[in-house]
């Protein structure tokens, strides 16, 4: 099959309904974002963000084809212009073009709905709660966000818990740096204009903690620290967009085969936590 064929295939077997109406085409973000779809697939890499070492590890293993969640040339709508003379971009353009790859972002029909449990679920955050293992102790229905209630938890066994499954370097937190955490809510974005909304659910929700994609300084983060400066168990799993999405990515590679058979080599590659520690000198 070809790359175009199996990107046709692929969408076919998602729900494809984006907020009550089907995914626009001329406007979804799951564009092929670059090489030549009309060839043979070779092998399929699946990953969060289609990084420079994650395009070399997929030529390595022989695979064409990356199915990415993210943009590749970090901005909204992988616009390319306006980089026609940045020489990362220039670098990066040259190794697709010496590997091959096709990369084709999978962003709104993961999120849309991948069948599971006789429903469309979110691909990503489902993904997310099977590798973390909690489906045990959701809260809720499989609907964002998704709250998780535990027995014996604590601020301590819960970063340690994240940063192994999530396979991390390490995890920023916030507000309390101990004690129990009966509630978490898996939160979404964190950039400013709705976070007033994730603030009240964090207290229609009850809650002790919650895991967060972005990080917005002056808002959320700020209401976590004073709270727990005011003795209340709230504590922020500050782990970052793409650490918190890339599981989903992980599931994804385990769930593929359903979608398209069992022809292809499926392999998840990692891009890797974001971010790096620097302790400090004593
Ligand atoms: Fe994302
Ligand atoms: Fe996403």
């Amino acid at each position: 099959m070809t790359i175009r064929e199996l990107i046709t295939l692929m969408k076919s077997k998602h729900h494809g309904v984006w907020n009550g109406t089907p995914i626009d085409e001329s406007k979804t973000r799951d564009k092929i974002l670059y090489g030549n779809p009309d060839v043979e697939c070779t092998g399929i890499v699946t990953t969060c963000f289609a990084s420079t070492d994650v395009i070399r590890k997929a030529h390595e293993l022989g695979a064409n084809f990356i199915i990415c969640h993210e943009a590749l040339f970090w901005n909204h709508g992988d616009h390319t212009e306006w980089l026609s003379e940045n020489k990362t971009f220039q670098a990066k353009k040259k190794l697709l073009d010496e590997t091959g790859i096709v990369v084709w972002r999978n962003h709104d029909y993961i999120h849309s709905g991948i069948w599971m449990e006789n429903q469309w679920v979110d691909g990503i955050f489902y993904g997310l709660m099977q590798v973390m293992g909690w489906q045990k102790y959701l809260a809720c229905d499989l609907k964002r966000p998704m709250v998780f209630e535990f027995e014996d938890a604590t601020v301590e066994s819960l970063a340690q818990e994240i940063i192994q499954k999530m396979e991390l370097d390490g995890l920023r937190i916030l507000g309390k740096r101990t004690g129990s955490v009966k509630k978490l809510m898996i939160v979404s974005h964190l950039i400013g204009p709705q976070d007033n909304q994730i603030l009240a659910s964090i207290e229609e929700n009850d809650v002790d903690a919650i895991i967060t994609m972005e990080m917005t300084d002056f808002t959320v983060n700020e209401y976590m620290r004073d709270s727990a400066m005011l003795g209340r168990q709230k504590t922020i799993f500050a782990a970052g967009h793409f650490n918190t999405e890339e599981p989903g990515m992980k599931y994804f590679a385990e769930y593929l085969p359903q979608m398209i058979g069992t022809d292809y080599k499926i392999t998840y590659i990692q891009s890797g936590d974001v971010f790096g520690f620097i302790e400090k000198a004593c």
